[in-house]
């Protein structure tokens, strides 16, 4: 009896110590570094984006939302030794979609409640996901309502580069889509 009580409170003790089999010192250390690569990705892309719409409008501005505009995430990839990519259950590029179980499994998630972020393990890596929501009004302009958000020439340049585009109909403040960021070993 007392054997079986100490069992199940080392079991409680080593399961809150620690998340998914990641000990909490590593967990906060990668979460931080996910959360600064993930902000200044963002950071920069609204930047990007935002002058862009400024200078020529959103359809002008299209062409600088993909991550591979201007280099930065190429150079965050590189100073953090990792991987950035961008995926959605209704992705815009055919490259963005949930690639694996695991990708659909934080995505059912993230939709059943507001969770920001998890760390997890992957094999030998770190895998680093964060929500990203319409926040900004700014966002329907391309992703909003078609017929009401995105104005004509938008639309028309949208279909174009991106015929199969799943990417629209979204509102305020809905779940548009996780950052994922593989840290390599
Ligand atoms: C000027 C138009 C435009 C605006 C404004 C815009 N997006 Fe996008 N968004 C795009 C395009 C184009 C893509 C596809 C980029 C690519 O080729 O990878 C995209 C892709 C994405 C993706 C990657 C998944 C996918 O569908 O391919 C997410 C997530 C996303 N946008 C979120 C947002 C959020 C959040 C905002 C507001 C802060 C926003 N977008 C504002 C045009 C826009």
């Amino acid at each position: 009896m007392y054997r079986n009580l100490l069992f199940a409170g080392l079991l409680f003790l080593s399961l809150s110590a620690c998340k998914q089999g990641i000990d909490n010192e590593t967990y906060t250390k990668f979460q931080a570094r996910g959360n600064d690569v993930t902000n200044l990705a963002q950071g920069t892309l609204l930047v990007n984006v935002g002058s862009a719409i400024q200078q020529g409008g959103p359809k002008y501005a299209v062409e600088f939302c993909n991550l591979k505009a201007g280099g930065i995430i190429d150079s965050l990839n590189l100073i953090y030794n990792c991987t950035i990519s961008r995926v959605s259950d209704k992705n815009r590029n055919p490259e963005n979609g949930l690639k694996d179980k695991i990708d659909r499994a934080v995505w059912s998630t993230f939709s059943a409640n507001d969770q920001i972020d998890t760390l997890l393990q992957v094999k030998n890596n770190f895998v680093y996901y964060k929500r990203i929501n319409t926040a900004m009004p700014a966002c329907l302009k391309c992703h909003g309502n078609p017929d009401t958000d995105i104005n004509p020439t938008t639309r028309e340049k949208l279909q174009k580069l991106y015929p199969n585009d799943l990417a629209t109909g979204y509102k305020l403040n809905d779940f548009r889509g996780l950052w994922k960021l593989e840290f390599k070993p």
